[in-house]
């Protein structure tokens, strides 16, 4: 039986993941350091799973720990999603950014090496293409030089050293997942995006109004050259997303190289059309009021999804409505987060 080590494993992209591979018959040891989730967000993938995790509480940037892991298991492959995420709050603190992300990969990168375990997939993101490539996004086309905020750039340096190192390794084997906008939840209700403080993305934030713990979704614009003048965005039902690791996992044990694979659905939604679905599935009622544009957002960005389909034969199931109803479904069962 191959062990997957997740970093990250307690986050919500991570939490789903785990799942998958103890449903896909993999031992899973979780990695994190709990600064954005919690400890019991692992038993209860554990209880939906119905097998056991072997989790270290333990800082990427403790590098001493890591290895400790590394010396413990065998290893086949990382996932890695442990990472500070919030686009706003890195443009307050490009240090600490720069600092836990990049640094905190290179220790992984440093202990993967030291003990011989070549194989990895990185969560990236869909915001490497930056602003000047049209959607849809392929990934052959250029990576930005910069992103427009250094959480995008901790992403755009991580797919560079990676490919840097296969370059001169050819034992090794990396996935670099570009992901659009995961959102809803594992059908159970019971693990889901469960962000601390005031949601910075638009899912979570409209299941926050949904129950009432936040009074009024603000739409950020309305005046975008799209159809009905709100952003379009290619939003990924996070069970689907997962599908794509499991398939990125079973791809890196048997390739090599450094792959660029996009995570979408390759469909848009509008923020408006998003309101509505997530209306009819909830039956809450999910008051808004238009505001101005906010800073950095691109009109419209979906993912061409054919290359997923061709190296990994996955493409999403799920959608709008699904998405929503799960999301529905979890924020009505952990109205308060976990
Ligand atoms: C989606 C749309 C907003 C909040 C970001 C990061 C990306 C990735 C995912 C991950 C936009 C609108 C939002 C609100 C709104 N990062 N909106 N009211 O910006 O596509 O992607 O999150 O860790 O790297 O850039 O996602 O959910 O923030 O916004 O109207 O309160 O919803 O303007 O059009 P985005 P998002």
């Amino acid at each position: 039986m191959k062990t997957i080590l997740v970093t990250g494993g307690a986050g919500y992209i991570g939490s789903h993941t785990c799942v998958e591979l103890l449903n896909s018959g993999y031992n899973v040891i979780v990695m994190d350091n709990f600064s954005n989730s919690k400890p019991e967000v692992i038993k209860r993938v554990e209880r939906i799973a119905g097998k056991s995790i072997k989790l270290y509480e333990t800082d990427m940037l403790d590098y001493d720990k890591v290895c400790r892991i590394f010396e413990e298991n065998r290893i086949s492959a990382v996932i890695h999603f442990a990472g500070l995420k919030a686009v706003g709050e890195s443009c307050e603190k490009p240090a600490a950014y720069y600092y836990n992300n990049i640094c905190g990969i290179m220790e992984i990168i440093r202990a993967m090496i030291k003990y011989g375990c070549n194989k990895l997939v990185f969560s990236s993101s869909a915001t490497v293409y930056g602003t000047d490539n049209p959607a849809p996004y392929v990934e052959d086309m250029p990576v930005a030089a910069a992103s427009s905020s250094p959480y995008g750039n901790t992403k755009i340096m991580i797919e560079r050293i990676l490919a840097d190192i296969c370059a001169v390794n050819p034992d090794w084997s990396v996935v670099l997942l570009r992901y659009f906008n995961p959102i809803g939840a594992h059908e159970s209700g019971i693990i889901g995006d469960n962000p601390v403080g005031i949601p910075n993305n638009i899912f979570p934030y409209i299941q926050k109004v949904s129950v009432g713990k936040l009074p009024i979704l603000r739409v950020f614009g309305n005046d975008y050259d799209t159809p009905d003048g709100t952003c379009i965005r290619d939003y990924i039902h996070v069970v689907d997303l997962v599908k794509g690791h499991l398939c990125a996992v079973d791809y890196v044990m048997k390739n090599k190289g450094c792959e660029p694979v996009n995570l979408g659905s390759g469909k848009g939604t509008s923020v408006l059309e998003l309101i509505t679905a997530f209306e009819e599935a909830s039956g809450a009622k999910i008051p808004y009021e238009i505001q101005g544009r906010r800073a950095g957002d691109i009109a419209v960005t979906y993912a061409n999804a054919e290359k997923a389909l061709r190296l990994f034969s996955w493409k999403t199931l799920y959608d709008i409505n699904k998405m929503c109803a799960d999301g529905w479904n979890f924020i009505k069962n952990n109205p308060n987060g976990i």
